[in-house]
């Protein structure tokens, strides 16, 4: 155990854990910010992203320990009101459908749109293409994206 020192959406906060524990469980567990998803464990389908520095990163793989200093921002840190415009475009298209993976689809769009603010078609499927869907939402995905990028 160890006491670690993070910045989470703006917030200086402090949690007594194994250095090794994913940032995953400690949003969850310890912060209880449960809007970040745990979806397979092993970095692979995307509904644990959250920003670190302001790039989108899996959180069910990185161990907390390594993250002092860094700025820390989750789906419910993203806006003050949800009204970030990547989560305004999801509404507007009606994105989801069960909804489980959707607060990291948004993450991910939403540090692609900061980092590039008009992506042409390709670099959103690139940038999108590791956040798995299962009810298939990737055409209104990549419409919303779009959307908040205008
Ligand atoms: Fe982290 Fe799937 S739960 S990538």
């Amino acid at each position: 155990m160890a006491t670690i020192n993070l910045t989470v959406n703006g917030q200086q906060r402090q949690v007594d854990v194994d250095p090794e524990m994913p940032l995953l469980w400690v949003l969850r567990d310890e912060l209880q910010l449960v809007g970040t998803k745990y979806g397979c464990g092993i970095g692979s389908c995307g509904a644990c992203t959250v920003h670190v520095d302001g790039i989108a990163m899996r959180s069910c793989n990185l161990p907390v320990g390594n993250l002092s200093g860094e700025a820390i921002t989750t789906i419910e840190g993203l806006s003050e009101n949800g009204d970030h415009p990547v989560q305004l475009a999801w509404l507007e298209h009606d994105v989801p459908q069960c909804g489980y993976c959707q607060a990291g689809q948004i993450m991910t769009a939403a540090s692609l749109l900061a980092n590039s603010p008009d992506p042409d078609d390709a670099e959103i499927s690139a940038s999108m293409n590791g956040n798995i869907c299962r009810c298939g939402t990737y055409t209104r995905i990549h419409a919303a994206v779009k959307t908040a990028a205008k």
